[in-house]
């Protein structure tokens, strides 16, 4: 394993920890319903790689602010993440029953539940920025505002929406290209720029730099995550293998093929690592994310 991939494994088992901890305090038994906290706990804290958060805490490393101002943000992250794919597993979009190894939520409880649930982990998200003790309130409407642009119709679900469009459809890969940084890549940017704005003094340079890693990032995560699909083993992604071509979902690979596919991978992942050629070596945790999001066997 290179230097730095061993440095984003390390990273991300130390996030996971992190999270995990603060993850299982924020759904503690509410008196509404037991079975509803069961499925949220069981969609959040059921494995993941906490990719989301690692990303909000490294960017919040490269502008030197400290961890703790990261921590609600990265959190929040991660519960919109875990509530998009709840939701994108339900019978009604790619009707998979199997997430990180493990029965889907509707599959492990029911459909109705698995929505609730999905409905309340984005709320929580929302409500652990609003509470954060650690963030002025001027950060806070920051985030609030940058989370929601990039979850709703103008982010994550309008990427949903366009995915579900393209089933048997062909598309060009501009077409492609605006599902991919809808679905995925708007999460991705909200990521870095969350833990961009935990600095008090974020310049204006700085913010279109990280911006431009991470849009590269996010296209890059989504083309990656194409290419496991159709190359990984289930045991190894935990999902199943060849889920996109059952449901003629148009990919990278499918329109450029895979070796098209890697090929732009590279491409996106050096687009990545210039963005960041300002920043010292304060940036190479972020560096080695990148590395990391493209190697990844799962
Ligand atoms: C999977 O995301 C969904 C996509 C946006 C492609 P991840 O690969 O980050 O999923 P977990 O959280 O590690 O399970
Ligand atoms: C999902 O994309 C993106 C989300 C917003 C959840 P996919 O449908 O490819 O994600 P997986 O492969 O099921 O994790
Ligand atoms: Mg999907
Ligand atoms: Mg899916
Ligand atoms: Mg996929």
């Amino acid at each position: 394993m290179s230097d730095r991939l061993a440095l984003a494994s390390d990273f991300l088992e130390q996030c996971r920890q992190l999270i995990d901890r603060q993850l299982e305090c924020s759904i503690q038994d509410g008196a509404a319903s037991p079975r509803l906290d069961d499925a949220m706990r069981y969609s959040v804290l059921g494995g993941g790689k906490r990719i989301r958060p690692a990303l909000c805490l490294a960017a919040a490393q490269a502008l030197g602010s400290d961890q703790a101002s990261a921590l609600a943000p990265a959190c929040a992250l991660e519960l919109i993440h875990a509530y998009s794919l709840v939701h994108d597993d339900l019978p009604a979009m790619d009707d998979d029953d199997l997430r990180r190894g493990r029965p889907t939520v509707h599959i492990a409880f029911d459909e109705a539940t698995a929505i609730l649930a999905g409905d309340a982990l984005q709320t929580l998200a929302f409500s652990l920025l609003c509470e954060a003790p650690e963030l002025s309130d001027g950060q806070r409407m920051a985030m609030i505002r940058t989370l929601a642009r990039a979850s709703g119709h103008q982010g994550m679900v309008g990427g949903q929406a366009i995915d579900l469009e393209s089933v048997g459809q062909q598309r060009t890969i501009d077409q492609l290209e605006t599902m991919h940084r809808h679905k995925t890549g708007a999460l991705i940017e909200a990521s870095v720029r969350l833990g961009a704005l935990t600095a008090n003094g974020v310049t204006e340079p700085q913010l279109v730099s990280l911006s431009r890693f991470a849009r590269a990032l996010g296209l890059a995560f989504q083309v990656q995550d194409d290419l496991l699909d159709i190359e990984g083993d289930t045991e190894v992604i935990g999902k199943r293998q060849g889920s996109d071509a059952a449901r003629e979902k148009p990919t990278y690979p499918s329109l450029l093929g895979t070796s098209g596919a890697r090929e732009h991978l590279s491409k996106l992942l050096s687009q990545a690592h210039q963005a960041l050629n300002g920043f010292g070596e304060e940036a190479d945790t972020l560096r080695a994310m990148a590395d990391y999001v493209v190697e990844r066997s799962h």
